[in-house]
């Protein structure tokens, strides 16, 4: 995919050209021009303003019908009472950790070293706040972060917010070139003091790190002293291949893991609810920190996951999630073979939500074609996205979750209308 690039947070996007030549109005902090925010989120105010029907390949959310709603509307009656609508404990309620760490330990989630130890368990605001968390309590301005290249946008995002300076690290199909990250630290002499990665059917490429690299890079971490956020929203979404150790369970209570997890991808993602798995001294660290962000997670919502799990709903709920996005990515994978033959290639996930595909002609800008795409009625993200150097013009990302097998192909026929408009037009 891309070179690897030193990325000065200075280059970002937004804001900082303008800054140079214009001093800010107001007294911000020096990290204000560094906040710049993500496109995937700002994606779904955009698509609030369209009122033609759209198939949504943007943003990474299950879609409707794969949400537990129903279990959620009978367990609500029970845990929606007064006295879980006040604050709770900032490490989270210990019925979802107790919960939690039952159905980790009960699916093999939880390395045997590490079971029944409940003092690495914070419960989170979502997976975000995991990152948040995780960037606070190790970034200082100036450090050396890092990345997948192509990255998850919010993940870098959230590293440039402490002002750090990105190293994006390409990634192929065997997830992040480790060996590139050991050539650029041999020869600047310089290792991240963080490395930010998805190992695990990657967003947005969809690709798993191998096992190969999976060791490589534990080596590397150990021998820099590099703490490693091993971001996983995904690992237990599997629908093909074999199963592949987490760098935690390859690596069990290594203090130089720190693990975000979340409920959003395989329960509901406005429920917001995450949990972090690091060491408990680390975690302590996170719990004070945490409390100068919210105090805890949403009590309400933490009873409803702590009664849906202990009840049993997470096992069929994540075979049928298994079940459906093998077909939503099988539908995805042949319409695009279908409709762009020979024209783009895109990568195979074996889990997760997202196909990643590069379009031959490197002079179709996915930025510049997506009011187009809009016109016709799909949203996708764009590949600069993903970059915070902004690589990837002629790249774009598609979340196959969200959408049944028809609308698959109904979004993928309206792509094809894009970009043949696209190109007859410019
Ligand atoms: C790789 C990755 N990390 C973290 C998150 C954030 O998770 P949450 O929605 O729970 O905050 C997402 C959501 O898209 C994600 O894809």
């Amino acid at each position: 995919m891309s070179t690897t690039s030193m990325h000065p947070a200075a280059n970002s996007p937004q804001g900082s050209t303008q800054n140079s030549q214009q001093a800010p109005a107001l007294p911000y902090a020096s990290r204000h021009d560094q906040l710049i925010g993500s496109v995937i989120d700002a994606s779904t105010t955009l698509l609030a303003a369209y009122d033609h029907d759209i198939v949504k390949f943007g943003m990474g959310a299950p879609a409707p019908d794969m949400l537990p709603s129903k279990d959620f509307a009978r367990i609500a009656g029970d845990v929606f009472s007064p006295e879980n609508f006040t604050y709770g404990e900032t490490k989270g309620e210990p019925i979802l950790l107790d919960a939690l760490h039952e159905y980790l330990s009960s699916t093999g989630q939880i390395p045997p070293e590490q079971q029944g130890n409940l003092d690495r368990l914070l419960i989170t605001s979502g997976g975000m706040q995991g990152l948040d968390l995780g960037f606070k309590l190790f970034v200082s301005p100036g450090d050396l972060v890092a990345c997948e290249s192509p990255t998850y946008t919010n993940g870098s995002a959230t590293a440039m917010s402490y002002e750090a300076e990105i190293l994006e690290v390409p990634v192929d199909e065997d997830g992040m070139q480790v060996e590139v990250l050991e050539e650029h630290t041999a020869r600047t002499g310089r290792a991240p003091k963080v490395i930010y990665t998805v190992p695990t059917f990657q967003n947005p490429a969809g690709v798993t790190m191998s096992l190969p690299r999976r060791e490589r890079l534990l080596s590397f971490a150990h021998k820099h002293r590099s703490v490693i956020i091993e971001d996983n929203p995904y690992g237990m979404l599997r629908f093909s291949g074999e199963s592949l150790p987490a760098l935690s369970d390859l690596s069990p209570n290594d203090p130089l893991i720190f693990g975000v997890r979340t409920f959003s991808k395989f329960v509901a993602p406005g429920l917001r609810v995450g949990w972090i798995d690091v060491d408990p001294e680390v975690r302590e660290l996170a719990v004070n920190a945490k409390q100068t962000m919210d105090s805890c997670a949403a009590v309400p919502n933490q009873h409803l996951i702590a009664r849906w799990l202990a009840e049993g709903g997470a096992d069929s709920h994540v075979e049928t999630l298994r079940v459906a996005y093998r077909e939503r990515k099988m539908a995805m994978s042949a319409g695009l073979e279908r409709l762009f033959p020979g024209e783009i290639r895109a990568t195979d996930p074996d889990g997760g939500f997202f196909l990643w595909v590069t379009f031959e002609d490197e002079t179709i800008d996915t930025e510049d074609l997506m009011p187009t795409a809009l016109e016709e009625g799909v949203a996708y993200i764009p590949g600069p996205a993903f970059s915070p150097a902004g690589n990837f013009s002629n790249a774009l990302r598609l979340c196959f979750a969200s959408a049944t097998p028809d609308r698959i192909d109904e979004g993928l026929e309206r792509l094809r209308r894009a970009v043949d408009r696209y190109r007859s037009e410019r």
